[in-house]
């Protein structure tokens, strides 16, 4: 007998669902929640269910081992759920059903995630196509839900997504909030397959000398065939860039870095092994076959392997390495995920691979391997301290310089990175406490109340998880019409490095911060 004879539903009425979990994906993960008034909405909670409740029928599934544990009483659960649902009701969203699983992961139930229980008794009782569903949630056990039934899921960094990221496959797609996943399903009701065309698109764009925005693990990139100029003038072009600026060549294949550079030095090949695929760009010198307008007339090329899954498969696809800046208007802050791009580049693009949030969310670190003593030219999520247990002391030259101009790295100009809304590292946040013009990047909970918007980068004060969400959040702070944002640098370690460089430079222009009261914002935060 098959599946669909079991089903209470006609198979053409069956309907597409978006699984929902509660904890960290509608509502702020507080720890174990006993009253209502315990309830934290995200900002855009109720914009994104609103979004998907016109195509999607909502379920909510949550883990509630609390309740096993003894912490919280299932009537306790169930009264939240429904102070929960009656809020939702009166913004017109309908939660279909929530469902709880009650247990612990010892006890061997069969309805705790990522067992798929609940989502196959949805489609029992509501008639739902899984196949055409989705699964969201901020936990890696959420997006595994559905695989065995074809429903795909997406991972929020909100919650404890940052914490959990880590241990989540490369290949599966996270979003910096619930509202960028609500939107990335309404564009992709057929995910695997979209995703699939997109990125064979993509390649035959480049085959063709067209430009791609493609997402990496660090920003996104804007590409081009390495070896066609037209198509690398027109990156250029379309992000307003210095032609003293040499890009950096992405490849797929260790194979493809023998177009591309004259010789490997030793230190190479152990850097290569360590870190590639990933968030490392080194720098060789060139071949002559890679044309000047790529390097900026320089005799050596910049060369990176990302890993990230849909920009392996692009590159390999497009058959070229592919020359690509990051896809943001020079000067400005990086993408992040493909709606950040389209606000800078929009209709510059010939093709954009939407794969969600980058999950480093800094440009890579690079490194010049073009003289004997390597040296680090621009900090990133490679830290100086790990290069330096595989080659040794290096030297550190990303001197911060005012002047445009044929530098060894331009990436060292000190503007750089930069929100419109004028950014300023201060000492004492405190003082701006009162106003609620100024934007506050928070990387640590703080017990000072803000009147002004506030982004606090990472809830466990995790300096990886700020990072991630860096970009994003100056930017949504960009949008607010703010005088000015602010935030504190951090201490000179690790990926702490890189996040003090790119806040810098996103500052250099600004100077001293304003001191008058300002006006209020133009735009209300989270409208
Ligand atoms: O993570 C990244 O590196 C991203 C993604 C898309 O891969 N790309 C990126 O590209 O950040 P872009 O163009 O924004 O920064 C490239 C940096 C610049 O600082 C540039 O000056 C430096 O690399 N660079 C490129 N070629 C160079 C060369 N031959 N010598 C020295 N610096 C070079
Ligand atoms: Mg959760």
């Amino acid at each position: 007998m098959t599946m669909s004879s079991f089903l209470a539903f006609p198979m053409d009425n069956l309907k597409p669902a978006v699984f929902l979990d509660r904890d960290g994906t509608l509502i702020e993960d507080v720890g174990i929640l006993t009253h209502p008034e315990q309830i934290r909405l995200f900002p855009d909670t109720i914009d994104a269910l609103q979004a998907l409740s016109g195509n999607y029928v909502l379920f909510v599934v949550s883990n509630q081992p609390g309740i096993s544990k003894g912490l919280v009483t299932s009537q306790q659960v169930a009264s939240i759920n429904f102070e929960l649902d009656d809020l939702l009701r009166k913004k017109n969203v309908r939660i279909r059903k929530w469902y709880i699983c009650p247990h612990q992961r010892n006890e061997n139930c069969r309805c705790i995630k990522p067992n798929p229980f609940f989502l196959q008794e949805a489609a029992y009782r509501y008639g739902i196509d899984l196949s055409r569903s989705f699964i969201i949630g901020d936990h890696p056990h959420d997006v595994y839900t559905g695989d065995t039934l074809g429903v795909f899921g997406l991972y929020l960094l909100t919650g404890h997504g940052g914490r959990h990221l880590p241990e989540l496959p490369a290949d599966r797609l996270v979003f910096h909030s619930l509202l960028e996943a609500a939107h990335w399903i309404s564009k992709h009701p057929q995910p695997a397959q979209q995703l699939d065309t997109s990125v064979r698109d993509a390649s035959a764009v480049i085959k063709k000398g067209g430009v791609v925005a493609f997402p990496t693990e660090t920003v996104y990139g804007l590409g081009a065939d390495v070896f066609n100029t037209r198509a690398v003038a027109k990156i250029f072009k379309s992000k307003r860039r210095p032609l003293y600026n040499p890009l950096i060549v992405h490849i797929a294949e260790i194979e493809q870095l023998a177009s591309l550079v004259s010789d490997l030095p030793d230190t190479a090949c152990s850097l290569i092994n360590c870190f590639w695929p990933g968030p490392l760009t080194l720098i060789f010198h060139k071949r002559q076959t890679v044309p000047d307008i790529v390097t900026a007339g320089l005799s050596t090329v910049a060369v990176r392997m990302p890993a990230h899954p849909l920009a392996e498969k692009f590159i390999r696809l497009s058959e070229t390495p592919i020359a690509a800046p990051s896809a943001n208007v020079f000067g400005r802050t990086s993408p992040t995920s493909a709606t950040h791009l389209m606000d800078q580049l929009q209709n510059v693009c010939d093709a954009v691979i939407d794969g969600g949030a980058c999950r480093i969310g800094l440009e890579s670190t690079v490194l010049s391997l073009t003289d004997a003593k390597p040296r680090l030219l621009r900090p990133g999520a490679i830290t100086q301290n790990e290069i330096e247990q595989v080659i040794g002391r290096l030297m550190f030259s990303a001197v911060p310089s005012a002047k445009p101009g044929p530098l060894e790295s331009p990436g060292m100009l000190s503007y750089h990175y930069a929100t419109k809304t004028p950014l300023y590292l201060v000492d004492n946040l405190a003082v701006f406490s009162r106003r609620p013009d100024v934007g506050v990047l928070l990387f640590t909970p703080s017990e000072l109340m803000f009147e002004g918007p506030v982004e606090l980068l990472s809830p466990s004060g995790d300096l990886i998880e700020s990072a991630t969400n860096l970009y994003a959040a100056m930017q949504k702070l960009d949008l607010l019409g703010l005088s000015a944002i602010i935030a504190k640098s951090l201490d000179q370690t690790g990926i702490g490095i890189a996040i003090n460089d790119r806040l810098r430079k996103a500052s250099f222009k600004t100077g001293q911060p304003p001191t008058e009261h300002a006006k209020k914002p133009t735009r209300s935060p989270y409208s």
